[in-house]
């Protein structure tokens, strides 16, 4: 969800002007990505390194989480989708991480549609805690060195259960994936946009879903294999 400091400064606003059109924008998002048939999104909200922002950033942030957290729980229910989380939140506020618990609570038994939200999330740190969480269990008897596979690892990313992502969006011109889910997106398809993200609106989520619809992938077989259903 980049670019929400850029289009605020480009109309001499705050930056935190900015992340508000940014979350409401988070609603249009979520509403035209239900319509299309998108069952699992995942936002980029707070990653590790956002922790070096400026204080009052931060805490604005964490203030918009648990204000959009709160005011729209209704309609995650309503829609049937599920609030995961993909991070470490026990660093979040208590404000902002409450909300977040209860709004997973209330909503954890919904499986049609997943919004996850990648809060103090950095991909290397995922792997590092994933790493630290198997070796435990070789320690404690639970797996041997040699039963590690993609499996056994995935399962133990803050992805778990979640499928990996087919398209990855980047909005604001930047074309880098920045510590974002970088095992699970072996084998996404990227879609890079100058757009910022305050003005990445349905009809923008719309031609990226169609330019991903175009292509052919072919997780490294040949495309006439792939062609022929092989
Ligand atoms: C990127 O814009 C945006 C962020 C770092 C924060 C996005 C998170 C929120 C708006 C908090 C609420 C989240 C939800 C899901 C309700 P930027 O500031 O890096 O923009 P710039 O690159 O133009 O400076």
């Amino acid at each position: 969800m980049d670019g929400n400091g850029r289009w605020a400064k480009a109309r001499g606003l705050p930056r935190i002007e900015g992340h508000r059109r940014g979350v409401e924008n988070v609603l249009a998002i979520l509403d035209a990505g239900a319509e299309m048939g998108i069952e699992v999104l995942t936002l980029y909200a707070f990653s590790v390194e956002n922790w070096q922002r400026p204080a009052e950033e931060v805490a604005a942030l964490m203030g918009l989480l648990e204000h959009f957290i709160g005011l729209h729980t209704d309609r995650l229910v309503q829609r049937e989708t599920r609030l995961r989380v993909a991070g470490d939140i026990s660093a979040l506020p208590a404000g902002a991480r409450g909300a977040v618990e209860a709004a997973m609570e209330r909503t954890s038994h919904f499986r049609k549609r997943t919004l996850c939200l990648a809060l103090n999330y950095g991909s290397r740190t995922e792997i590092v805690e994933a790493a630290k969480a198997f070796a435990r269990d070789v320690a404690a008897g639970r797996a041997t060195p040699e039963s590690l596979d993609w499996a056994a690892l995935s399962q133990r990313l803050y992805t778990a259960g979640l499928p990996d992502p087919d398209l990855i969006i980047r909005t604001s011109g930047e074309t880098r994936l920045s510590n974002f889910l970088l095992l699970q997106a072996a084998y996404a398809e990227m879609y890079f946009t100058p757009v910022p993200w305050p003005e990445f609106g349905p009809e923008r989520l719309k031609e990226a879903v169609d330019s991903f619809r175009r292509r052919e992938r072919r997780f490294g077989k040949t495309g006439e294999q792939v062609r022929c259903g092989r």
